[in-house]
């Protein structure tokens, strides 16, 4: 079994030019893939909200689901790194709540850390948090939580100020403390030169190979999610595909009675005996 990746020896996986690939997974059985597969990340991300629970975004995701979720993912990849995304409305109304929410999350579910959104406004936080023995994952470029704000999901840093302003933020995180930045749908060369410009590792969804890491949602790439499909994922398996055609062959098996059949089910070596006795 490889040894668990704890933050500092992810930190010198970047000094050695090493990647670090990091998948989400919401539960015992897709963590538990995700640790044989050497997966050396797990994101229990808020994607939940959209893959699990069908929502249309991650805004309803609350804390106590992001426990829940976690607990079963630490059952599932005892030995991997395990990052928490902290949902909307957990810490924006102030740094205690945020501190008070992420130390919970830490308490209760056993991870290695959380995972936050925004730019250089978080800060604060992030120094906060770490003062506390928190280690914080700070996610910067587009940024899912502000779908009500924004009202679509678009590329970031794509103007000189925007980038100027992702570059300071990255730099201003990692000052604060954070472990590693995340950079979500920012343009290769702009991810590759923040990369550059940090100790700490980045992460990169949508944002090129110049990152020290990659996530992607699991259901995304293994073909598991139909509703939306952004360009930045790569298909690895149609599993929705194969597990539809497995269940629409069950139920014709079911209908038919050709399931289940000897193989499937129990014998009773004196039925002839007893059945007759029974009233
Ligand atoms: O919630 C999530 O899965 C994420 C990834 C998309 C980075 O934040």
């Amino acid at each position: 079994m490889a040894e668990k990746k704890t933050w500092p020896k992810m930190q010198k996986m970047k000094a050695e030019g090493e990647k670090i690939a990091m998948l989400t997974a919401y539960d015992y059985a897709s963590a538990s893939m995700a640790e044989k597969a050497g997966v050396d990340i797990i994101l229990v991300g808020d994607s939940v909200g959209n893959v699990v629970q069908g929502q249309d975004n991650t805004l309803p995701v609350t804390v106590d689901e992001m426990i829940y979720h976690t607990k079963a993912v630490k059952r599932g990849a005892p030995n991997t790194c395990i990052i928490t995304d902290m949902p909307f409305g957990s810490y924006e109304v102030s740094i205690e709540e945020g501190v008070r929410n992420a130390i919970r999350i830490l308490k209760e579910t056993g991870c290695d850390g959380v995972k936050l959104e925004g730019g250089a406004e978080r800060a604060a936080l992030i120094k906060a948090l770490t003062e506390a023995s928190v280690p914080v994952m700070a996610h910067i470029g587009m940024t899912p939580q502000k779908i009500a704000q924004m009202g679509n999901f678009a590329v970031q840093g794509k103007s000189a100020e925007d980038a100027q302003k992702l570059l300071d933020a990255a730099k201003t995180l990692e000052a604060a403390g954070a472990v590693q930045v995340l950079m979500e749908c920012v343009p290769t060369p702009l991810a590759t030169m923040i990369t550059d410009a940090l100790e700490v590792p980045t992460i990169g969804i949508g944002a090129g190979n110049g990152c020290t890491g990659q996530v992607l949602v699991w259901y995304d790439m293994a073909g598991m999610y139909d509703k939306f499909c952004p360009k930045f994922v790569k298909k690895y398996a149609e599993a929705g595909k194969l597990i539809t055609e497995a269940m629409a062959e069950y139920v014709s098996e079911v209908k038919s009675g050709a399931f289940p059949d000897e193989a499937h089910s129990f014998a009773m070596k004196n039925a002839e005996e007893i059945l007759p006795r029974l009233y």
